[in-house]
């Protein structure tokens, strides 16, 4: 809403309208930026391979469909109808002050997050120069040991500085000008390039039995946690629970439709997921590398392979621009919840929040790049709750205050605010089976999550 501003009584615009906000296709692109990340990027692949093959596979697609979407078409809905950040958005919609405060967590939420997701993608520029530069091509290295040698170390400070001078930068030259732009080229690109490394890994000898791994399908696998697995991630694959969605929606057009959005995202995210995992499950088994978890896979298994691979070093160095676009464009989701809060709580100018939020999340993140478990960093040893700064970080985010987000969007959603349905463009059975889904079964799935991630539901 533009409007004066009772301070200063200069003209206050928001980006939502006019020049300023998103394209419509430069918000599919941005969205779809914000959903392909690193979780895409080795999570997806891993757990598919662990739980199933392509019998997880459709489960995922389940549960996006099921819980995923509905709840990403409710944040961007709620966004572009409040026309405000993850927090003042709820206020501007009910004219109730509790909501400010519940839309305040996911922009803490996001805060955090930020701050130690820089340092992984932080790692992923490391391993690109690394890459490129020939150093990861001798076959002979003990690839586990550089890798704990490294995230053990203070180098990472470093990348994870320079990750959030870029998101900072990016954010910094505005919606249009600066994540627009970022994202039209970098997405585009990332598609061409990963489909290239994915011809690459299937004409490997001995591909197919990596593409049978990730593939086949083996129904027994599925259980009552491959089904929660599903339904994590598919939240977590899409951004949400943590206003990037909503904040996002908040400068998309009122002609765009949000629905077609909604579906395009969706599938972008599942696209980028199924190719990742085409190209990492024949490279690392053609050339006998353990299909190991999370961090292992992508800085282990991984580079020993393509050290073994004829050019390698080029493969390689493009896998890890790939991951460091990832992480990258998702980044500035991120970063830009807290912004866009700032801007409108302090009225500060876009360049100063960006500038002090990226350099506030930048120093709450150095304990976090020091304490990366197993790998005997100057902050490793320090336990709180049981677990490292890095891992309680990672935990309390992504497992308790994620879901918490989702649930006050599926609450607000179907319960508080009467006229979704209109800001939505939904009317008829649609509708009535968003509703269903965002009153009943959403909340219901989500408490499900909530409960086995921290434990107290537990599956022999
Ligand atoms: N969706 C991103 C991924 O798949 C992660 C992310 C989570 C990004 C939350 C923004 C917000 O890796």
């Amino acid at each position: 809403m533009s409007g004066l501003d009772k301070k200063t009584g200069k003209t206050v615009e928001r980006p939502g309208e006019g020049a300023a906000g998103f394209s419509k296709n430069g918000f599919i692109l941005a969205a779809i930026g914000s959903s392909v990340g690193l979780g895409n990027m080795w999570k997806f692949p891993y757990i598919t391979g662990e739980n199933g093959g392509a019998a997880f596979f459709l489960l995922f697609i389940l549960c996006l469909v099921v819980v995923g979407l509905p709840i990403l078409l409710a944040e961007m809905t709620i966004g572009r109808g409040g026309r405000g950040n993850a927090s003042s958005s709820l206020f501007n919609l009910t004219n109730k002050k509790h909501w400010k405060w519940f839309g305040l967590i996911s922009i803490i939420t996001a805060f955090l997050i930020m701050s130690y997701y820089s340092v992984v993608a932080g790692w992923t520029l490391h391993y690109m120069i690394q890459s490129f530069a020939g150093a990861l091509s001798d076959v002979n290295m003990d690839y586990a040991g550089a890798f704990l040698g490294f995230a053990g170390g203070y180098m990472p400070i470093f990348w994870s500085a320079l990750v959030m001078a870029i998101t900072g930068f990016v954010i910094a030259k505005g919606v249009s000008g600066g994540i627009e732009k970022f994202n039209k080229i970098l997405i585009p690109g990332f598609l061409i390039l990963l489909l290239i490394m994915m011809v690459r890994a299937l004409t490997l000898p001995g591909a197919m039995e990596g593409a049978e791994f990730f593939l086949k399908p083996d129904f027994s696998k599925l259980n009552e946690e491959s089904v929660l697995i599903a339904l994590g991630h598919s939240f977590f694959s899409l951004s949400l629970g943590m206003g990037c969605m909503l904040t996002y929606g908040s400068y998309v057009r009122k002609d765009q439709s949000l629905g077609k959005a909604t579906l395009a995202i969706g599938a972008g995210d599942l696209l980028y997921a199924f190719i990742a995992g085409l190209v990492i499950f024949p490279t690392v088994f053609a050339y006998g590398m353990e299909p190991s978890s999370g961090v292992g896979l992508a800085f282990i298994a991984l580079p020993a392979a393509f050290a073994q691979m004829p050019l390698g070093f080029l493969f390689g160095g493009v896998f890890f621009l790939l991951l460091a676009i990832a992480a990258l464009t998702s980044a500035v989701s991120i970063l830009e919840v807290p912004v866009a809060y700032a801007m409108e709580q302090w009225k500060w100018s876009r360049k100063k929040t960006a500038t002090i939020m990226a350099t506030l999340a930048f120093l709450l993140g150095v304990p976090s790049a020091l304490s990366v478990e197993g790998a005997d960093g100057p902050l490793s040893n320090v336990l709180l709750f049981g677990k490292t700064i890095f891992d309680l970080f990672d935990f309390s985010t992504s497992y308790i205050l994620m879901p918490v987000g989702g649930l006050i969007i599926t609450l607000f959603t179907g319960y508080a605010w009467k006229r979704a349905g209109e800001e939505a463009g939904l009317t008829g059975g649609i509708y009535r089976t968003w509703m269903f889904l965002l009153r009943y079964v959403c909340p219901l799935l989500i408490i499900l999550i909530f409960l086995y991630s921290v434990g107290v539901l537990k599956f022999s």
